[in-house]
């Protein structure tokens, strides 16, 4: 096999390991973001879950995470800069959102034998972060619409497009 033909073929898994990652990442932060319907058992454990594709996801995007940091104060396009400072806002949300619950667990904390009070501060922080959160995930969406569609057709509905043809995905 020469070197033409496999190359494509890797970039194509890696594509295609990001969006079945990002589809069951975002499956899961459905549920996580739905505790009327799940209940909140369920809702607990599910939000350790997510801590699995949250991280992958963040690996996935490294090597983009540290380039635009080092390049963050100089000429760079606004796009780019918007969805920076737009990650970082949902990477905070998510870490609150995760800290509050914990505080205020009812299932989870008390399964494993961890008994607290629980402050209607820290409530009130959860529903906020989380609130806020759907927003903030609703624009982190909408930045990379262009990117889900397309792979989306390609590789769930096996629709090939022009861009990817073009590309070589
Ligand atoms: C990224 C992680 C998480 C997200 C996005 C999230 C999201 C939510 C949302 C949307 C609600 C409903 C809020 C409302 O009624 O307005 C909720 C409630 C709740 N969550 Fe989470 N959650 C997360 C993690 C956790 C964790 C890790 C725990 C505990 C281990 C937890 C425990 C709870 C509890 C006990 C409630 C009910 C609070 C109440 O009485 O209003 N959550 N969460």
């Amino acid at each position: 096999m020469s070197t033409e033909t496999t190359k494509p073929k890797k970039k194509m898994s890696s594509t295609k390991a990001r969006l079945w990652l990002d589809l069951v990442f975002f499956v899961v932060m459905v549920l996580v973001l739905a505790p009327q319907g799940t209940g909140i058992p369920i809702h607990e454990w599910i939000s350790f879950l997510v801590l699995i594709p949250f991280f992958l996801h963040l690996i996935f995007d490294w090597k983009w995470i540290v380039n635009v940091t080092k390049r963050i104060f100089s000429r760079i396009p606004g796009e780019t800069r918007f969805n920076y400072v737009l990650d970082w806002l949902l990477f905070f949300l998510f870490i609150v959102a995760m800290f509050s619950g914990v505080v205020i667990s009812e299932a989870a904390l008390p399964a494993m034998g961890i008994h607290m009070t629980i402050d209607p501060f820290w409530v009130q922080i959860h529903d906020m972060s989380s609130n806020l959160m759907i927003v903030v995930l609703g624009i982190h969406l909408a930045m990379h619409w262009k990117w889900i569609v397309t792979n989306f057709k390609k590789y769930v509905l096996r629709r090939p497009t022009r861009a990817a043809a073009q590309s070589g995905d």
